[in-house]
């Protein structure tokens, strides 16, 4: 069965071809327009999605050696990202599958993101149930996975998510957009020798929930931002590094203590990180030294290309949609 998959609900327009659960070919276009303005804005990401969309149908049909007339499914996010964006993955799938008479499967974004840990996985690799953190810059969940279909979110932002926290946080210091990812880079470059004011950030834990809450270690960190600024006339490269690595290890203490906190109250078999943020290496090392000394599993996407947004992970889910009916 080829299942082609499109993804367009944000920045980058993703095509895939799946052949049953395996990857055949994918394609995405990542909207690099979006750094002059620091951060999307949606008419300029949906007219870029109609530019790229169909060179990319065209590149992943060519790799898998078919033509749209041997698509047997055909699947697209349907919900939640920005709304003009949604609306050209969903437009084009449409308007392919009416014109093919091919059935066409909606995904949500977020189950995309839980189920990008079955790329290149056989359901048995998984134990359930699981404990899924998703994070990137547009949401901040916490799953309990029972089972393929059997979903509860059991923990959510009550503010910022930690890729938006970390995206403003190093727009002060003047890092690229989006920030995540340099400021895991700078937090590489921190020794014990070199960086000796490393500021020590509160660890903020909503009471009485799995629920996050990311603005008020935002906000503490620009204000250390400015007084640096001010101290040292500008912030120097010593400052970015001290701040990167005492904020990056606030917000992964945050999210790593939420997600054990999970794991113990639902005493899951297994813990999942997926979404962007899963990508950072100090969020990995923590998760993988808990692992270690507990002897839980832990599975995070096999590729860093089913971490961020991507077609693949809504071909995936849309394959085991397949399955359910059968
Ligand atoms: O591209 P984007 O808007 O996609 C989604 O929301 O799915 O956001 C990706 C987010 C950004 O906030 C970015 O700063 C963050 O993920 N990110 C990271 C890393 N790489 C990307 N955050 C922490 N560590 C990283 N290595
Ligand atoms: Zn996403």
């Amino acid at each position: 069965m080829y299942l082609l998959a499109f993804e367009s609900s944000c920045d980058d327009t993703s095509v895939a071809l799946l052949r049953d659960e395996e990857l055949i070919s994918m394609h995405t276009y990542t909207q690099l327009e979006h750094i002059k303005t620091y951060g999307v804005v949606p008419e300029i990401a949906a007219r870029l999605h109609a530019d790229h969309i169909f060179d990319l149908i065209g590149k992943v049909l060519t790799d898998g050696w078919i033509t749209l007339n041997d698509v047997h499914v055909f699947a697209a996010t349907s919900e939640p990202g920005l709304l003009p964006s949604l609306l050209i993955g969903k437009t084009v799938a449409k308007t392919l599958a009416i014109s093919h008479k091919t059935p066409l499967i909606w995904v949500n974004h977020i189950e995309g993101h839980i189920f990008s840990v079955l790329l290149e996985r056989k359901i048995t690799d998984i134990q359930f149930p699981s404990v899924v953190l998703s994070a990137s810059g547009g949401h901040n969940d916490l799953f309990l996975w029972e089972w393929l279909y059997e979903i509860e979110k059991i923990g959510s932002t009550l503010d910022d998510s930690a890729g938006e926290s970390m995206d403003k946080v190093g727009r002060s210091m003047w890092l690229p957009f989006p920030a995540g990812r340099h400021i895991d880079e700078l937090a590489q470059k921190y020794s014990l020798e070199l960086h000796k004011n490393v500021p020590h950030f509160p660890l903020v834990l909503p009471a009485e929930s799995l629920d996050f809450s990311f603005s008020g270690l935002k906000s503490a960190a620009l204000r250390e931002i400015e007084t640096r600024k001010k101290d040292h006339g500008e912030i120097t490269e010593v400052d970015m590094i001290e701040l990167s690595y005492g904020y990056q290890k606030t917000i992964t203490d945050i999210l790593v203590a939420r997600t054990l906190e999970a794991q113990k109250k639902f005493d899951t078999k297994s813990i999942c990180i997926v979404g962007w943020v899963s990508a950072n290496s100090a969020l990995r090392k923590s998760i993988e030294a808990f692992s270690q000394e507990s002897w839980i599993p832990y599975y995070l996407p096999k590729s860093m290309k089913y971490c961020g947004d991507n077609a693949a992970m809504i071909g995936i889910r849309a394959y085991w949609e397949t399955r359910k009916a059968s």
